[in-house]
């Protein structure tokens, strides 16, 4: 899948289309970039240790030759009393800032959730600001209970379901590599640490 090229830059037009392994070490600058080298800390990221960026809907925008934004998506866990279910976590989204506030954000958005729809990705969490994201569907009215791997501004955990399904009111948002055990300790299995793009979302697997 590509978008077609549009919004010129002064470097030529924006191709949008899904992020490849080869495109990891320039993302990883981008996003250094964006939100300095302590992203590694926040709690979004710990969400995603032991986890690879889906691939299909995570995307990257290039204009002339240069990466110019990128949103991943990940799958991770919500635990409760009634089980384990799957969720996918979006983020993080970066545009570059000779590309900002031309519509590139929201275009790789929408881009990413209309791919995650096709897979049939239904319920999409992240962490942002209601402003930017509540017009795509998000909103934090379900995640009012959940707890996460870190501290988080609770208006910021943001929910997107597709078809609305039940989801438990109080529950731990894990990364999907993380199993509690009795005692609610968090169990990272061995290798837990982060890792490239390297394997394709199969179609026909149900999250
Ligand atoms: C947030 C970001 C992805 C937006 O990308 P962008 O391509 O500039 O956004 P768009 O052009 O689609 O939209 C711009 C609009 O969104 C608004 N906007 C940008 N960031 C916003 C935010 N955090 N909250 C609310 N509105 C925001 C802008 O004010 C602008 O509003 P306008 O259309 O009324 O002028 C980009 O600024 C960025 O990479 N920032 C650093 C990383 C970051 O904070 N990412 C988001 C958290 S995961």
């Amino acid at each position: 899948m590509s978008s077609p090229p549009s919004n010129p830059l002064p470097g030529g037009p924006v191709l949008i289309r899904p992020a490849a392994p080869g495109d990891g070490s320039a993302i990883d600058a981008m996003l250094d970039a964006a939100f300095g080298p302590a992203r590694h800390a926040r709690t979004a990221s710990r969400l995603r240790v032991g986890a690879v960026p889906l691939v299909g809907p995570s995307l990257v925008a290039h204009g002339g030759g240069v990466l110019l934004g990128s949103v991943q998506l990940w799958p991770v866990a919500l635990d409760s009393a009634a089980g384990r279910v799957s969720l996918t976590l979006l983020g993080p989204l970066a545009v570059a800032p000779q590309a900002r506030a031309i519509g590139l954000g929201r275009r790789l958005l929408a881009a990413a959730l209309a791919a995650a729809d096709d897979l049939g990705l239904d319920t999409i969490l992240l962490i942002g600001d209601l402003a930017y994201y509540g017009p795509f569907g998000f909103s934090a009215d379900a995640t009012g209970g959940w707890t996460l791997p870190g501290p988080i501004e609770r208006e910021r955990v943001l929910l997107r379901q597709r078809t609305p399904r039940p989801l438990p009111r109080i529950a731990d948002v894990a990364a999907a590599s993380t199993r509690h055990d009795a005692t609610g300790r968090c169990n990272p299995p061995p290798d837990s640490s982060p890792r490239e793009l390297s394997r394709p979302v199969r179609r026909d697997l149900p999250l």
